[in-house]
Protein backbone atom coordinates (compact mmCIF):
# COMPACT_ATOMS: atom_id res chain seq x y z
CA UNK A 1 0.00 0.00 0.00
CA UNK A 2 1.18 3.63 -0.49
CA UNK A 3 -0.22 6.74 0.74
CA UNK A 4 0.66 8.22 -2.95
CA UNK A 5 -1.98 5.99 -4.50
CA UNK A 6 -4.66 8.39 -4.34
CA UNK A 7 -7.64 6.03 -5.16
CA UNK A 8 -7.47 3.77 -2.17
CA UNK A 9 -8.07 6.76 0.64
CA UNK A 10 -10.27 9.71 1.12
CA UNK A 11 -8.67 13.13 0.59
CA UNK A 12 -8.82 12.98 4.65
CA UNK A 13 -7.13 10.18 5.16
CA UNK A 14 -4.19 10.52 2.47
CA UNK A 15 -4.00 13.97 4.84
CA UNK A 16 -3.30 12.62 8.05
CA UNK A 17 -0.80 10.18 6.58
CA UNK A 18 1.02 12.75 5.06
CA UNK A 19 0.93 15.27 8.08
CA UNK A 20 1.86 12.06 9.79
CA UNK A 21 5.00 11.88 7.61
CA UNK A 22 5.42 15.26 7.38
CA UNK A 23 6.08 15.19 11.45
CA UNK A 24 8.31 11.78 11.60
CA UNK A 25 9.82 13.54 9.14
CA UNK A 26 11.12 16.21 10.30
CA UNK A 27 12.41 14.37 13.70
CA UNK A 28 14.47 12.54 11.42
CA UNK A 29 15.91 15.28 9.40
CA UNK A 30 16.55 16.64 13.10
CA UNK A 31 18.24 13.80 14.43
CA UNK A 32 20.37 13.17 10.99
CA UNK A 33 23.17 16.07 12.38
CA UNK A 34 23.57 14.09 15.62
CA UNK A 35 25.74 10.74 15.45
CA UNK A 36 24.92 7.76 17.20
CA UNK A 37 27.42 9.10 20.69
CA UNK A 38 25.42 11.87 20.61
CA UNK A 39 22.20 10.21 21.05
CA UNK A 40 23.39 8.14 23.98
CA UNK A 41 24.21 10.59 26.94
CA UNK A 42 21.85 12.06 29.24
CA UNK A 43 23.46 15.33 30.67
CA UNK A 44 20.53 16.03 33.79
CA UNK A 45 18.30 14.38 35.16
CA UNK A 46 15.28 16.86 32.97
CA UNK A 47 17.06 15.86 30.10
CA UNK A 48 16.52 12.73 27.72
CA UNK A 49 19.40 11.26 24.98
CA UNK A 50 18.01 11.80 20.89
CA UNK A 51 18.04 8.35 20.90
CA UNK A 52 15.55 7.73 23.95
CA UNK A 53 13.40 10.89 22.67
CA UNK A 54 13.44 9.00 18.91
CA UNK A 55 11.90 5.76 20.35
CA UNK A 56 9.88 7.40 22.91
CA UNK A 57 7.34 8.99 20.48
CA UNK A 58 7.48 6.13 18.22
CA UNK A 59 6.03 4.15 20.94
CA UNK A 60 3.44 6.51 21.79
CA UNK A 61 2.36 5.59 18.23
CA UNK A 62 2.77 2.42 18.79
CA UNK A 63 0.67 2.07 22.06
CA UNK A 64 -2.32 3.76 21.47
CA UNK A 65 -2.74 3.21 18.30
CA UNK A 66 -1.21 -0.12 17.02
CA UNK A 67 -1.10 -2.25 19.88
CA UNK A 68 -5.41 -2.49 20.12
CA UNK A 69 -5.31 -3.36 16.59
CA UNK A 70 -5.42 -6.89 16.31
CA UNK A 71 -3.33 -7.36 13.37
CA UNK A 72 0.03 -5.51 14.66
CA UNK A 73 2.50 -7.37 16.17
CA UNK A 74 4.37 -5.31 18.06
CA UNK A 75 8.52 -4.59 17.31
CA UNK A 76 9.94 -5.46 20.68
CA UNK A 77 7.68 -6.16 24.04
CA UNK A 78 11.24 -4.58 25.87
CA UNK A 79 10.43 -0.88 24.38
CA UNK A 80 7.83 -0.25 26.02
CA UNK A 81 9.11 -0.88 29.58
CA UNK A 82 12.01 1.47 27.46
CA UNK A 83 10.20 4.14 26.12
CA UNK A 84 7.06 4.76 28.46
CA UNK A 85 8.06 8.04 29.96
CA UNK A 86 5.18 8.64 32.79
CA UNK A 87 2.05 6.31 31.98
CA UNK A 88 1.62 4.39 34.89
CA UNK A 89 -1.82 2.51 33.48
CA UNK A 90 0.75 1.31 30.51
CA UNK A 91 2.84 -0.42 33.85
CA UNK A 92 6.76 -0.31 34.91
CA UNK A 93 9.35 1.61 32.93
CA UNK A 94 12.92 2.20 32.81
CA UNK A 95 13.98 4.83 35.53
CA UNK A 96 14.21 8.49 34.22
CA UNK A 97 17.68 9.10 35.51
CA UNK A 98 19.22 6.39 33.78
CA UNK A 99 18.13 6.98 30.25
CA UNK A 100 21.42 7.93 29.64
CA UNK A 101 22.74 4.24 30.26
CA UNK A 102 20.53 2.61 27.55
CA UNK A 103 22.62 1.88 25.03
CA UNK A 104 20.67 -0.76 23.47
CA UNK A 105 18.79 -0.72 21.18
CA UNK A 106 21.16 1.72 19.29
CA UNK A 107 20.65 4.67 17.28
CA UNK A 108 20.59 2.16 13.95
CA UNK A 109 17.94 -0.10 15.49
CA UNK A 110 15.80 2.79 16.89
CA UNK A 111 15.71 4.18 13.13
CA UNK A 112 14.41 0.31 11.99
CA UNK A 113 11.66 1.05 14.89
CA UNK A 114 10.64 3.82 13.48
CA UNK A 115 10.49 2.69 9.98
CA UNK A 116 8.25 0.05 11.31
CA UNK A 117 5.65 2.42 12.70
CA UNK A 118 5.76 5.02 9.94
CA UNK A 119 4.65 1.97 8.00
CA UNK A 120 2.17 0.20 10.15
CA UNK A 121 0.69 3.50 11.48
CA UNK A 122 0.32 4.44 7.74
CA UNK A 123 -1.09 1.43 6.68
CA UNK A 124 -3.94 1.72 9.56
CA UNK A 125 -4.17 5.16 8.22
CA UNK A 126 -4.86 4.08 4.78
CA UNK A 127 -7.05 0.46 5.49
CA UNK A 128 -10.18 3.34 6.81
CA UNK A 129 -10.15 0.79 9.94
CA UNK A 130 -9.42 3.66 12.20
CA UNK A 131 -12.12 4.77 14.36
CA UNK A 132 -12.50 8.86 15.59
CA UNK A 133 -10.91 8.41 18.44
CA UNK A 134 -7.93 6.30 17.58
CA UNK A 135 -7.48 9.28 14.40
CA UNK A 136 -7.78 11.91 16.96
CA UNK A 137 -4.29 10.13 18.84
CA UNK A 138 -2.83 9.71 15.55
CA UNK A 139 -3.32 13.71 15.99
CA UNK A 140 -2.38 13.98 19.58
CA UNK A 141 1.13 12.00 18.67
CA UNK A 142 1.31 14.06 15.75
CA UNK A 143 1.44 17.36 18.18
CA UNK A 144 3.74 15.13 20.94
CA UNK A 145 6.32 14.38 18.62
CA UNK A 146 6.36 17.84 18.20
CA UNK A 147 7.05 18.61 21.88
CA UNK A 148 9.67 16.24 21.70
CA UNK A 149 11.42 17.84 18.36
CA UNK A 150 11.38 20.87 20.52
CA UNK A 151 12.94 19.09 23.46
CA UNK A 152 15.42 17.15 21.78
CA UNK A 153 16.90 20.54 20.61
CA UNK A 154 16.94 21.63 24.34
CA UNK A 155 18.44 18.48 25.38
CA UNK A 156 21.25 18.67 22.47
CA UNK A 157 21.87 22.52 23.88
CA UNK A 158 22.16 21.34 27.13
CA UNK A 159 24.59 18.33 26.41
CA UNK A 160 26.71 20.23 23.30
CA UNK A 161 27.21 22.95 26.26
CA UNK A 162 28.86 20.37 28.80
CA UNK A 163 31.34 19.41 25.94
CA UNK A 164 35.07 21.62 26.34
CA UNK A 165 35.00 22.47 22.71
CA UNK A 166 31.21 23.34 22.32
CA UNK A 167 29.98 21.59 19.40
CA UNK A 168 28.06 23.16 16.86
CA UNK A 169 24.42 21.69 16.03
CA UNK A 170 23.97 23.84 13.46
CA UNK A 171 26.22 26.44 11.63
CA UNK A 172 25.19 29.65 11.18
CA UNK A 173 26.08 33.33 10.41
CA UNK A 174 27.91 35.68 12.82
CA UNK A 175 24.69 37.88 14.34
CA UNK A 176 24.63 41.80 13.58
CA UNK A 177 24.42 44.06 16.19
CA UNK A 178 21.48 46.64 16.61
CA UNK A 179 20.73 48.91 18.88
CA UNK A 180 17.79 47.55 20.96
CA UNK A 181 14.21 49.06 20.46
CA UNK A 182 13.13 51.18 23.23
CA UNK A 183 10.36 49.61 25.62
CA UNK A 184 7.08 50.87 24.90
CA UNK A 185 3.71 49.45 26.90
CA UNK A 186 0.20 48.67 25.18
CA UNK A 187 -2.92 49.21 26.97
CA UNK A 188 -5.11 45.83 27.38
CA UNK A 189 -8.60 46.74 27.95
CA UNK A 190 -10.20 44.20 31.23
CA UNK A 191 -13.30 43.16 32.10
CA UNK A 192 -15.15 39.61 31.98
CA UNK A 193 -12.70 37.65 29.17
CA UNK A 194 -12.99 34.55 27.89
CA UNK A 195 -10.03 31.94 27.94
CA UNK A 196 -8.59 28.29 26.83
CA UNK A 197 -9.29 26.92 23.26
CA UNK A 198 -13.00 26.33 21.74
CA UNK A 199 -13.80 22.55 22.96
CA UNK A 200 -12.41 19.37 20.26
CA UNK A 201 -14.86 19.55 17.37
CA UNK A 202 -16.29 23.61 18.05
CA UNK A 203 -16.02 25.68 14.96
CA UNK A 204 -13.37 26.74 14.13
CA UNK A 205 -11.76 23.33 14.52
CA UNK A 206 -8.07 23.27 15.26
CA UNK A 207 -6.32 20.96 18.04
CA UNK A 208 -5.61 21.74 21.48
CA UNK A 209 -4.42 20.20 24.43
CA UNK A 210 -6.76 18.70 26.98
CA UNK A 211 -5.28 21.31 29.30
CA UNK A 212 -6.15 24.67 27.28
CA UNK A 213 -9.91 23.76 27.83
CA UNK A 214 -12.85 24.13 28.87
CA UNK A 215 -12.94 27.83 27.33
CA UNK A 216 -14.35 29.83 30.21
CA UNK A 217 -14.81 33.43 31.55
CA UNK A 218 -12.10 35.19 33.50
CA UNK A 219 -12.46 39.04 35.45
CA UNK A 220 -9.11 40.83 34.20
CA UNK A 221 -8.74 44.36 36.08
CA UNK A 222 -6.99 46.78 32.28
CA UNK A 223 -3.06 46.21 32.46
CA UNK A 224 -0.22 47.09 30.23
CA UNK A 225 2.17 44.70 28.39
CA UNK A 226 5.39 45.30 27.10
CA UNK A 227 5.42 45.09 23.74
CA UNK A 228 8.83 42.95 23.08
CA UNK A 229 10.34 40.66 25.42
CA UNK A 230 12.97 41.39 28.09
CA UNK A 231 16.45 41.77 25.92
CA UNK A 232 19.89 40.41 26.82
CA UNK A 233 20.84 44.19 27.15
CA UNK A 234 17.72 44.70 29.44
CA UNK A 235 19.35 41.87 31.46
CA UNK A 236 23.16 43.35 31.43
CA UNK A 237 21.35 45.91 33.50
CA UNK A 238 19.87 43.65 35.97
CA UNK A 239 23.44 41.91 36.42
CA UNK A 240 25.28 45.24 36.71
CA UNK A 241 22.64 46.93 39.30
CA UNK A 242 23.49 43.75 41.75
CA UNK A 243 20.36 42.00 40.63
CA UNK A 244 21.22 38.74 41.28
CA UNK A 245 22.90 39.47 45.11
CA UNK A 246 20.02 41.73 46.46
CA UNK A 247 17.64 39.72 47.91
CA UNK A 248 15.02 41.90 48.56
CA UNK A 249 14.09 41.20 44.83
CA UNK A 250 13.94 37.41 45.15
CA UNK A 251 10.81 35.63 46.18
CA UNK A 252 11.76 33.34 49.19
CA UNK A 253 12.84 30.02 47.28
CA UNK A 254 14.38 31.86 44.37
CA UNK A 255 16.57 33.25 47.05
CA UNK A 256 17.47 29.98 48.47
CA UNK A 257 18.14 28.15 45.09
CA UNK A 258 20.69 31.19 44.58
CA UNK A 259 22.16 30.34 47.18
CA UNK A 260 22.71 26.69 46.05
CA UNK A 261 23.49 27.20 42.46
CA UNK A 262 25.54 30.53 42.80
CA UNK A 263 23.62 31.61 39.51
CA UNK A 264 25.15 34.94 38.15
CA UNK A 265 23.48 35.48 34.76
CA UNK A 266 21.10 33.20 32.21
CA UNK A 267 21.85 29.73 31.73
CA UNK A 268 24.95 29.13 29.55
CA UNK A 269 26.23 32.36 30.08
CA UNK A 270 30.05 33.11 30.62
CA UNK A 271 31.87 36.28 31.64
CA UNK A 272 35.26 36.51 29.97
CA UNK A 273 37.95 39.43 28.77
CA UNK A 274 35.37 40.38 25.92
CA UNK A 275 32.25 40.54 27.38
CA UNK A 276 29.53 38.07 28.14
CA UNK A 277 29.26 34.90 25.94
CA UNK A 278 25.97 32.48 25.97
CA UNK A 279 26.07 29.17 23.97
CA UNK A 280 23.78 28.37 21.28
CA UNK A 281 23.09 25.64 19.06
CA UNK A 282 26.03 27.04 17.11
CA UNK A 283 28.79 26.79 19.45
CA UNK A 284 29.22 29.47 21.90
CA UNK A 285 29.01 33.19 20.93
CA UNK A 286 28.86 36.95 21.94
CA UNK A 287 25.47 37.73 23.91
CA UNK A 288 23.55 39.73 21.47
CA UNK A 289 22.39 42.88 22.94
CA UNK A 290 18.57 43.24 21.38
CA UNK A 291 17.56 39.35 21.27
CA UNK A 292 15.25 38.47 24.08
CA UNK A 293 17.15 36.59 27.08
CA UNK A 294 16.68 33.14 27.10
CA UNK A 295 17.34 29.96 29.53
CA UNK A 296 16.27 32.18 32.79
CA UNK A 297 14.34 30.33 35.47
CA UNK A 298 10.56 31.36 37.13
CA UNK A 299 12.51 32.69 39.42
CA UNK A 300 15.12 35.40 37.71
CA UNK A 301 12.35 36.47 35.80
CA UNK A 302 10.27 37.34 38.70
CA UNK A 303 13.31 38.81 40.37
CA UNK A 304 14.00 41.08 36.80
CA UNK A 305 10.35 42.31 36.60
CA UNK A 306 10.69 43.25 40.36
CA UNK A 307 13.29 44.91 40.22
CA UNK A 308 12.45 46.47 36.97
CA UNK A 309 8.88 48.42 38.84
CA UNK A 310 6.43 45.99 36.92
CA UNK A 311 5.67 42.08 37.14
CA UNK A 312 4.94 39.03 35.25
CA UNK A 313 1.43 38.97 33.63
CA UNK A 314 -0.56 36.38 34.70
CA UNK A 315 -1.15 33.44 31.87
CA UNK A 316 -4.46 35.07 31.41
CA UNK A 317 -3.14 38.67 30.53
CA UNK A 318 -1.10 37.14 28.38
CA UNK A 319 -3.58 35.64 26.30
CA UNK A 320 -5.97 38.88 26.16
CA UNK A 321 -3.09 40.24 25.53
CA UNK A 322 -1.70 37.63 22.21
CA UNK A 323 -5.54 37.63 20.94
CA UNK A 324 -5.74 41.17 20.51
CA UNK A 325 -1.99 41.29 19.33
CA UNK A 326 -2.79 39.65 15.88
CA UNK A 327 -0.80 37.03 13.95
CA UNK A 328 2.91 37.84 14.18
CA UNK A 329 5.35 35.42 14.70
CA UNK A 330 8.68 35.55 16.00
CA UNK A 331 11.49 33.12 15.17
CA UNK A 332 10.06 29.79 15.21
CA UNK A 333 12.02 26.36 14.27
CA UNK A 334 14.13 26.71 11.33
CA UNK A 335 16.23 23.73 11.60
CA UNK A 336 19.50 25.95 9.87
CA UNK A 337 19.15 28.47 12.97
CA UNK A 338 17.53 27.26 16.49
CA UNK A 339 17.95 31.02 17.53
CA UNK A 340 16.02 33.64 18.13
CA UNK A 341 15.50 37.09 16.08
CA UNK A 342 15.67 40.13 17.50
CA UNK A 343 13.13 41.14 19.83
CA UNK A 344 9.85 42.10 18.13
CA UNK A 345 6.28 42.87 18.77
CA UNK A 346 5.02 39.62 17.96
CA UNK A 347 4.15 37.80 21.46
CA UNK A 348 4.62 34.31 19.71
CA UNK A 349 7.80 33.03 18.75
CA UNK A 350 11.65 33.89 19.83
CA UNK A 351 10.92 32.75 23.62
CA UNK A 352 8.77 31.17 25.83
CA UNK A 353 7.84 33.82 28.18
CA UNK A 354 7.13 32.75 31.79
CA UNK A 355 3.75 34.24 33.49
CA UNK A 356 2.92 34.39 37.49
CA UNK A 357 0.24 31.55 36.88
CA UNK A 358 0.43 28.47 38.63
CA UNK A 359 -0.27 25.56 36.02
CA UNK A 360 -3.89 24.73 37.58
CA UNK A 361 -6.95 22.72 35.79
CA UNK A 362 -9.42 25.32 34.42
CA UNK A 363 -12.40 25.30 35.68
CA UNK A 364 -14.68 22.10 34.46
CA UNK A 365 -11.28 20.28 33.51
CA UNK A 366 -11.63 16.85 32.69
CA UNK A 367 -8.81 14.64 31.64
CA UNK A 368 -9.14 12.60 28.15
CA UNK A 369 -9.94 9.07 29.34
CA UNK A 370 -7.24 6.20 29.43
CA UNK A 371 -3.85 6.17 29.81
CA UNK A 372 -3.29 9.72 27.78
CA UNK A 373 -5.12 10.75 30.26
CA UNK A 374 -1.92 11.44 32.32
CA UNK A 375 -0.73 13.30 29.39
CA UNK A 376 -1.30 16.73 31.06
CA UNK A 377 -3.25 16.80 33.95
CA UNK A 378 -1.38 14.93 36.42
CA UNK A 379 1.29 17.61 36.24
CA UNK A 380 -1.10 20.28 37.62
CA UNK A 381 1.24 20.98 40.75
CA UNK A 382 4.59 23.78 41.52
CA UNK A 383 4.72 24.65 38.05
CA UNK A 384 4.63 27.82 36.11
CA UNK A 385 2.92 28.33 32.54
CA UNK A 386 5.11 30.19 30.14
CA UNK A 387 2.74 31.23 27.22
CA UNK A 388 4.51 32.06 23.34
CA UNK A 389 6.55 29.77 21.83
CA UNK A 390 10.31 29.45 20.85
CA UNK A 391 12.89 29.76 18.15
CA UNK A 392 12.76 25.80 18.51
CA UNK A 393 9.21 25.20 18.49
CA UNK A 394 8.00 24.19 15.31
CA UNK A 395 5.60 26.08 13.29
CA UNK A 396 2.23 25.32 13.20
CA UNK A 397 2.42 24.16 16.68
CA UNK A 398 2.02 27.12 18.55
CA UNK A 399 -1.48 29.00 19.25
CA UNK A 400 -2.13 31.74 21.67
CA UNK A 401 -3.86 29.42 23.64
CA UNK A 402 -1.21 26.94 24.22
CA UNK A 403 0.10 26.33 27.72
CA UNK A 404 3.74 25.11 28.38
CA UNK A 405 4.99 24.47 31.97
CA UNK A 406 7.50 24.04 33.88
CA UNK A 407 9.32 23.77 37.72
CA UNK A 408 10.31 27.42 38.59
CA UNK A 409 14.24 27.23 38.99
CA UNK A 410 13.93 25.39 35.86
CA UNK A 411 15.75 27.03 32.67
CA UNK A 412 16.80 24.56 29.87
CA UNK A 413 13.99 25.37 27.93
CA UNK A 414 14.21 28.85 25.85
CA UNK A 415 12.21 30.37 28.52
CA UNK A 416 12.51 34.47 28.95
CA UNK A 417 9.52 36.98 29.79
CA UNK A 418 7.92 39.94 28.73
CA UNK A 419 6.96 42.30 31.45
CA UNK A 420 3.70 43.41 32.69
CA UNK A 421 2.44 46.18 34.91
C1 LIG B 1 4.88 20.53 28.17
C2 LIG B 1 7.22 20.38 27.70
C3 LIG B 1 6.44 20.14 29.97
O1 LIG B 1 8.28 17.85 28.64
O2 LIG B 1 6.88 16.62 29.72
C4 LIG B 1 6.19 15.51 26.23
C5 LIG B 1 5.75 17.91 26.95
N1 LIG B 1 4.36 15.85 27.26
N2 LIG B 1 5.56 14.35 26.32
C6 LIG B 1 7.12 17.54 28.95
C7 LIG B 1 5.45 16.45 26.82
C8 LIG B 1 4.44 14.55 26.96
C9 LIG B 1 5.95 18.35 28.39
N3 LIG B 1 6.13 19.83 28.55
FE1 LIG C 1 6.39 12.41 25.71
Amino acid sequence: MSITDPSIHTDSTSALASRFLGVRGLTDLLASRLSPEDQVPQSMTESSPAKWHRAHVTWFFEEFILRPLPSYAVYDESYRYLFNSYYEAVGARHPRPDRGLVTRPGAAEVGGYREYVDSAVVEAIESGALDDAALDLIELGCHHEQQHQELLLMDIKHLFSTHAFGPAYVDRPADDAHAPEPLTWRSVSGGVTEIGAPAPGADPAGFSYDNEGPRHRVYLEDFEIAERAVTNADWLEFIADGGYHRHELWLSDGWAHLGQTAWEAPGYWESGDDGWTTFTLSGRRPVVADEPVLHVSFFEADAFARWAGARLPTEFEWEAAAVTAGDARGQLLDPDRCHPGRAGAAMIGDVWEWTASAYLPYPGFVPANGAVGEYNGKFMNDQHVLRGASAVTVPGHERATYRNFFPAASRWAFSGLRLAR
